[in-house]
């Protein structure tokens, strides 16, 4: 088996992690690998931003609630960033309108989340762990603010990367036959009925995060997903419009 392949096979998020900070040329590396990852029209409208100031991550660990994010050996916030592009147009006097179309944040945040997937791979070939941080975007408002973040740059994830202090079980997912289709969607039904198996599989995931408890079956996490509604969360894309994006 490729070793490449098999970290990917092996993929788990790290939510423990030893008190060692990610050196210097960990840290180049991990930005470099990011930045040899695909990038749409070769516009490169993405940033990277390196939390080490201890109180600003303190700050990014409050708002998503997750005291690991504190306690990483590096954070980084990936960045939906269209500022660069726009001045640069601007000192070529060119119209940078079409930056408040959907279709131009889209491009900007796939370009961030594939980045961030090429950083999770790597720290994970280095022999780091890493967790993805969604939590981040509790608050948008307030990382704008934090990070003085300019017009048509957003967050969109984060990545808390450290040494792993735990080893957790690999985490079962969907069967094949249920997310991967040929040539045509097909008519779902009974879907509860036939993740029954998958269910029971989930059921028995050992999770670190609560180790007194077995996890929901997958199909009752599911549901009980649809009625979260955080109300920052539910701001997201008012904070967004706010810095120039998504406005037709
Ligand atoms: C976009 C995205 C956001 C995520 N946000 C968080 C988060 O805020 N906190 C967290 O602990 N895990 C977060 N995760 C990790 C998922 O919970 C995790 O990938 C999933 O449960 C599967 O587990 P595994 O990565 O160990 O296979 C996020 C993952 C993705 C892809």
């Amino acid at each position: 088996m490729n070793s490449t392949i098999q970290n990917q096979l092996n993929h788990r998020s790290i939510r423990k992690f030893k008190d060692i900070p990610l050196t210097p040329d960990q840290i180049n590396l991990l930005v470099d690998v990011a930045r040899h990852t695909s990038t749409s029209s070769f516009m490169q409208s993405y940033s990277i931003l390196s939390i080490t100031d201890p109180e600003k991550k303190a700050k990014v660990a409050q708002i998503g609630n997750q005291n690991y994010i504190a306690e990483c050996g590096h954070l980084f916030i990936m960045l939906a960033d269209q500022h660069r592009n726009q001045l640069i147009a601007e000192e070529q006097d060119t119209d940078t309108e079409v930056l408040g179309s959907f279709d131009r944040f889209f491009v900007a945040a796939t370009d961030a989340i594939l980045a961030a997937q090429n950083i999770m791979i790597a720290a994970e070939a280095m022999g780091l762990g890493a967790v993805f941080l969604g939590s981040i975007l509790n608050q948008v408002d307030q990382l704008i603010e934090i990070f003085n973040l300019p017009e048509h740059v957003v967050p969109v994830l984060g990545i808390a990367i450290g040494h792993p202090d735990q080893a957790p079980q690999l985490k079962p997912r969907l069967p094949r036959d249920i997310m991967h289709f040929e040539n045509t969607y097909p008519k779902l039904e009974n879907v509860c009925e036939a993740l029954k198996d998958y269910d029971a599989i989930v059921h028995e995931y050992y999770d670190l995060r609560d180790a007194n408890n077995r996890v929901d079956a997958f199909t009752t996490q599911i549901a009980k997903g649809m009625t979260r509604k955080h109300p920052g969360r539910m701001q997201l894309l008012k904070f967004y419009q706010g810095q120039g994006f998504i406005k037709y």
